[in-house]
C-alpha cells in the first residue's frame, strides 16, 4: 500500500502500489487538461517522498526539464510505495 498526502490539508489517500495518482489528485482539486503530459496544467510540487514516485516520463522531462526539480506532472506519475506528500 502507498499513501498520497496533500500538503494543504494533510488529507491522506491510500493507493495500491504502482497506481497512477491522477484520479486521487483530480478528486483533491488538481486541475487537469490533456492528461498526456503535454499541457502542464497538472503540475504538482513534491514535498516529501519523490523517490517513491515512478521515474519522470519523457513527456515530463520535455516539459519540466531533467534534473533535481521537485515538480512533476500528476497525469504522468505513479506512486511506487510508501508516502508521497504533494502540493499544488
Ligand atoms: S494534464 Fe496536461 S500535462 Fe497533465
Amino acid at each position: 500500500m502507498a499513501k498520497l498526502i496533500f500538503d494543504h490539508n494533510s488529507e491522506e489517500i491510500d493507493l495500491p502500489e504502482n497506481a497512477p495518482i491522477a484520479e486521487a489528485c483530480e478528486e483533491a482539486g488538481v486541475p487537469f487538461a490533456c492528461t498526456e503530459g503535454v499541457c502542464g496544467t497538472c503540475v504538482i510540487e513534491v514535498k516529501e517522498g519523490k523517490e517513491n514516485l515512478s521515474s519522470p516520463t519523457q513527456e515530463e522531462e520535455d516539459f519540466l526539464g531533467e534534473g533535481t526539480c521537485d515538480e512533476r506532472l500528476a497525469c504522468q506519475c505513479k506512486i511506487k510505495c510508501g508516502n508521497v506528500r504533494i502540493s499544488f
